[in-house]
């Protein structure tokens, strides 16, 4: 018997026998749905839905899904037993990064900049925290230096929802002032700029709303990989989607970039953390807020990793000594 599965851009069609849990005939076939309570029948988050001969509800769907969905062929992937052929589309979002993304990136960063003899340009790291702007002699492949620097948008807030909350509340304009205050002046004699933010720093820079980042399916308007001209002509890389920006598209480069050897996982630490696993079948991505853990934003009690940190104490004889970072 014949099953076709549809899933946001996806469209297989498989041959199996009568008698098959949906879940085991998705894993065979390599589909990479998620089972967030791992098949137990108990969060009734693997939702699917039966265009053609839905399968009796189970026990388990007849408590996790309501009499309307159970109607409209609405069954949990981990429960249902196909029995006939039959026309399946998964709910719920796809999140795997096509794995031509990576191929993508390398000509995106040069058209209509191509670097000039001599010329230097800078990278800046858009963190919600911290800046990092690095001077690059471009056609020298070397980096000149390097400045980290406090975010001045931080006034709005520690985090990337309070900023979506200042940027909402009509704040956005003053946001992208103070951030070009500070970096027009360390800019000077370079010919571009590429930024690499995350989504929500992203979007403020590039003058958008960020209401559509706010809610659900919280995708910004934005998607970067845009050259703007105005102050300096800047470029911002692509933003992978929803709450991976284009610093996760940073990322991705710099591995395809050193020729990383596949599994490879990425991690970007910050107040807003991104993670990425690339292995053969693809790009695994996500982002969540980690707060103050990496920054030390907030504490009411000592320093994030800056110069003056703790970083070792050694008991003496009666004593304690202190080391810090960078002996401050
Ligand atoms: S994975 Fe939790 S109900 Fe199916």
């Amino acid at each position: 018997m014949e099953i076709r599965v549809r899933w946001r851009g996806l469209d297989r069609e498989t041959l199996t026998t009568p008698g098959v849990k949906l879940s085991y005939l998705l894993t065979k076939e390599n589909i990479d749905f998620p089972f967030p309570c791992g098949g137990e029948g108990l969060c009734g988050r693997c939702k699917v839905k039966f265009l053609k001969n839905p399968p009796p509800p189970t026990p388990a769907e007849r408590r996790l899904l309501s009499p309307f969905e159970l109607g409209e062929g609405v069954r949990l992937a981990c429960c249902a037993v196909v029995e006939k052929s039959t026309e399946v589309e998964l709910l719920g979002e796809r999140t795997v990064v096509p794995d031509d993304f990576l191929l993508d990136l390398a000509s995106l960063v040069s058209p209509g900049h191509p670097p000039r003899e001599g010329a230097c340009c800078c990278a800046l790291d858009l963190g919600t925290t911290t800046l990092a702007l690095s001077r690059l002699d471009v056609c020298q492949g070397a980096r000149i230096s390097v400045e980290v620097m406090a975010n001045p948008q931080r006034v709005w807030g520690s985090d990337v929802v309070s900023r979506m909350g200042a940027s909402l509340e009509g704040k956005g304009e003053d946001m992208v002032r103070v951030l070009w205050d500070l970096l027009l002046p360390k800019l000077e004699g370079t010919s571009y700029l590429v930024v690499a933010g995350n989504a929500v720093m992203d979007t403020i820079l590039a003058g958008y709303p960020v209401d559509s980042l706010a809610r659900y399916p919280f995708e910004s308007p934005f998607p970067g990989g845009e050259w703007k001209e105005e102050p300096v002509p800047h470029y911002f890389m692509p933003l992978v989607g929803r709450f991976l920006g284009g610093d996760a598209a940073a990322l991705l480069l710099v591995l395809d970039l050193m020729g990383a050897e596949r599994p490879a996982l990425a991690l970007d630490l910050g107040t807003n953390a991104e993670v990425l696993l690339v292995t053969h079948r693809g790009v695994r991505a996500a982002s969540a807020p980690a707060g103050p853990a990496f920054e030390g934003v907030g504490i009411t009690s000592g320093i994030g990793l800056s110069p003056g940190a703790v970083t070792r104490v050694e008991k003496g004889d009666g004593t304690l000594a202190f080391h810090t970072l960078n002996g401050g």
